[in-house]
């Protein structure tokens, strides 16, 4: 049997990889090896989501850790080469953009091991943010690049790269419709003490938001002015977020918003299935609202799931206080969601089969 190993390191990554490990041990597809790089290493960033989601411990953990982009990138490779020359997989599997995805498929390449990239193909200004420069990076040197869109598929393709390009749709419906049931909705609300629709959930962690004390400054200001205009404003703050709210001593312009330490997937999604709508610069958050079926405004000047901006479900947004009123102002919420843009939930299947045709398996 074939050896892969999947290589994660950071929230977004357990979530996929909680599916698609699953599947591909239920289908007995390929000896699937976990390694952990250590990027998130908290109870709430990164243990919740293994019991949560039930992702067996790593074979592998880095240990990394926080640190400058390329201290995390440089410790990242160095740790994982020792651990690709002693187990010899077939293929490295790696997801999305975070530094975890860069390193992984930096090293992999380098020693001739193809990678596999599941979530390739999305691109979004500015062209110097840190997630878009490893994604670029990473799709260049994939071998099987598995796609959630036709989008995404033409995103790369206009870059030249064609060979071993997949259009399988997105592995998070996959979770989302399963874990679905799961969704402790009615003890949320209860603890919260917020009722149906009566509420809105926010996440903000992209660097270029909360780097910058204007900005994030702007955006608190804004949610203020929505806290106090009867709907309550649920904001489950990431440690990056936090840490820059003490920094720039922001930490009480925002009063009437409620702060939450960052919650496992079930909690979240709970809350976002039975929220009014929804206010991110997370990419998971903009794609799991339309699961849900609510509306988000995208607090980013450009967004990777252009299909969801393109058909008017999601709303671009600047972090400015009044743009965001206005937004929220110009939210209907009695119309229905563009049906099945990411595929119709069977995307592990899809990646299990893109990655068997690709590499022999
Ligand atoms: C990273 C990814 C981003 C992804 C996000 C999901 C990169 C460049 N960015 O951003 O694409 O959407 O994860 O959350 O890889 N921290 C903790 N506890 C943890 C992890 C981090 O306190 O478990 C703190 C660290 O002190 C660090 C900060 O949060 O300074 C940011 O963490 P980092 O891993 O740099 O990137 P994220 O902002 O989480």
């Amino acid at each position: 049997m074939k050896k892969i190993i999947s290589f994660i390191g950071a929230r977004p990554q357990f979530i996929k990889e909680a599916l698609l490990g699953r599947r591909v041990r239920e289908r007995k597809a390929w000896e699937h090896v976990l390694v952990h790089s250590g990027q998130h290493y908290d109870l709430r960033m990164s243990d919740i989501f293994f019991q949560e989601l039930g992702i067996p411990q790593p074979a592998y953990h880095l240990g990394v850790g926080s640190g400058s982009h390329a201290a995390m990138t440089a410790q990242t490779m160095l740790a994982l080469e020792s651990v690709l020359v002693q187990e010899k997989p077939d293929a490295l599997l790696v997801y999305g953009d975070t530094n975890t995805t860069l390193a992984g498929a930096l090293v992999a390449c380098k020693m001739d091991i193809p990678v596999i990239h599941v979530e390739a193909g999305i691109r979004m200004l500015p062209e110097n943010m840190p997630e878009e420069i490893n994604r670029r990076i990473v799709d260049r040197v994939s071998s099987v690049l598995c796609c959630c869109s036709e989008v995404a598929r033409q995103n790369i393709t206009r870059e030249g790269i064609s060979r071993g390009v997949f259009v399988t749709g997105d592995i998070m419906y996959d979770i989302f419709l399963q874990m679905r049931p799961l969704f402790p909705a009615d003890g949320m609300l209860k603890n919260l003490a917020v009722r149906r629709s009566g509420y809105v959930v926010v996440t903000m962690h992209r660097n270029y938001n909360v780097d910058c004390k204007e900005r994030l400054e702007a955006v608190l200001a804004g949610l203020e002015a929505i806290a106090q205009s009867g709907l309550e404003v649920l904001f489950p703050v990431h440690p990056r977020t936090r840490k820059r709210m003490q920094e720039f001593a922001l930490e009480h312009v925002a009063p009437h918003v409620r702060c939450l330490d960052p919650l496992g997937y079930l909690e979240l999604m709970a809350l976002v299935e039975n929220a009014s709508f929804v206010i991110t610069d997370s990419g998971g958050l903009q794609k799991e609202s339309y699961y849900a079926g609510k509306r988000a405004i995208v607090i980013m000047p450009d967004s990777g799931w252009r299909e969801l901006v393109d058909t008017g479900w999601n709303t671009l947004c600047a972090p400015d206080a009044q743009e965001l009123q206005k937004a929220v102002a110009g939210l209907d919420l009695t119309v229905r969601p563009p049906a099945d843009v990411y595929g119709s939930g069977n995307a592990a299947d899809a990646i299990i089969e893109a990655v068997a045709a690709t590499l022999s398996i």
